[in-house]
């Protein structure tokens, strides 16, 4: 089995650099951030590790081949060009995906059935047998198509690492937890200042905060799809996944708590905090952000309001902008950070963000409004 695989962590928009900081920070020298992901190479446990303990990253790939195509043909031998056989023990149930953009090759379903042939007949005569029962493991492959680059990707992450496994039922509109992740991230806070977040919902971007303030690996709680490949049967996923577990912080001192005026949401957080396991560590409250008032003299506000085109109507929304620059002026030593889609938010908030950022909340474009 070979030791290094080149391999792409998809990201949104917008978080490529902080994905290629973080590869860099856990031992990935070589990580160069592009459009919608970062390349990098890594041992079979490099990519676990990627996978347990990336904050900002949608999915880490093996990128298994790469090369423009303008025919099915094209594409077939791309996928035939790849030693599946090693990857693949015959049993497996291949799951091709595809998605297609400005591309000559614009159906997604054509192309996942010219990559699946191809493959079955790679395998076919590697292995000299004719039939396979597909009834083991998942084998998930994606084909990404843009501009006619194709990149033929082994998904070692199954599920987006979005799903750390802590938050089972959602709010109205919740955020992801990479974004949230990101959000804390670009923000001036620091573990030893006081974080709030006045529009918490089911409490993502606090939850977020303390699992990276406390050194907790976000896929903790959840497994990956490489660790039934066949290839790496040998890799010492728990043992790894132990480490991971010691190099916690146990008795760290965090200032991290929120509001909202929703109290389904606040019992929703509740449960999240409780299923991310930091019971104690995050307060949550039932309180509208008007009647927020914080002894502290030093901190950072960050939330993600209603933007007006999914919870609430757009008057509604821009008061409560309004209303956060009052929160501001009510904390002076505080910061304030925003995300926001309105593209009036400042005109509502009534000043000009210090620093701006643009982001995408799924598919929305927003911008990241901090105000020091
Ligand atoms: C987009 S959601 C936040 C989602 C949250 N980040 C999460 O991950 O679940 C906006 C939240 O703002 C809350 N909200 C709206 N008006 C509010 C107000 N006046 N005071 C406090 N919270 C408010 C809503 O109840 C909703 O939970």
């Amino acid at each position: 089995m070979k030791q290094a695989f080149l391999c792409y962590a998809s990201a949104a928009f917008g978080l490529e650099g902080l994905v290629a900081d973080e590869l860099r920070r856990l031992g990935f020298p070589d990580a160069k951030a592009e459009n919608g992901g970062v390349r990098f190479t890594a041992s079979p446990e490099g990519i676990f590790l990627c996978n347990l303990k990336l904050h900002f990253c949608d999915r880490v790939f093996i990128l298994a081949a790469e090369q423009k195509c303008t025919s099915f043909e094209d594409l077939y031998q791309l996928v035939a060009s790849v030693p599946w056989q090693e990857y693949l023990s015959g049993d497996e149930s291949i799951l091709v995906s595809a998605k297609c953009a400005r591309s000559t090759l614009m159906s997604p379903r054509d192309c996942q059935a010219v990559t699946k042939k191809s493959i079955i007949e790679q395998l076919r005569k590697s292995t000299g047998r004719s039939f396979f029962p597909e009834n083991g493991s998942s084998f998930p492959v994606l084909v990404s198509i843009h501009s006619d680059l194709v990149r033929i990707l082994i998904n070692t992450s199954g599920e987006a690492l979005s799903r750390r496994g802590y938050r089972t039922w959602n709010g109205e509109a919740p955020l992801r937890e990479t974004l949230a992740a990101a959000l804390v991230q670009l923000s001036p806070w620091r573990p030893d200042m006081m974080l709030y977040d006045p529009c918490c919902g089911t409490g993502t971007i606090l939850i977020e905060a303390t699992l990276k303030a406390s050194g907790i690996a976000p896929g903790l709680r959840r497994h990956f799809a490489m660790e039934s490949f066949s290839p790496f049967r040998t890799v010492p996923f728990d043992t790894l996944r132990q480490d991971a577990a010691h190099e916690s912080v146990a008795d760290l001192h965090l200032s991290v708590s929120g509001s909202d005026i929703d109290p389904e949401a606040v019992k929703l957080a509740i449960r999240h905090i409780r299923q991310a396991q930091l019971e104690g560590k995050v307060h949550i409250e039932v309180r509208p952000l008007q009647q927020v008032f914080l002894q502290s003299g030093r901190g950072v506000f960050i939330c993600n309001p209603p933007y007006g085109e999914r919870l609430s109507d757009q008057k509604t929304c821009r008061l409560l902008y309004h209303d956060l620059r009052l929160l501001k002026e009510r904390h002076p030593g505080w910061s304030m950070c925003v995300i926001s889609s309105d593209p009036s938010f400042e005109r509502s908030y009534g000043r000009r963000a210090d620093k701006k950022r643009r982001l995408y909340n799924g598919r929305l474009e927003c911008t990241y409004y901090i105000f020091y």
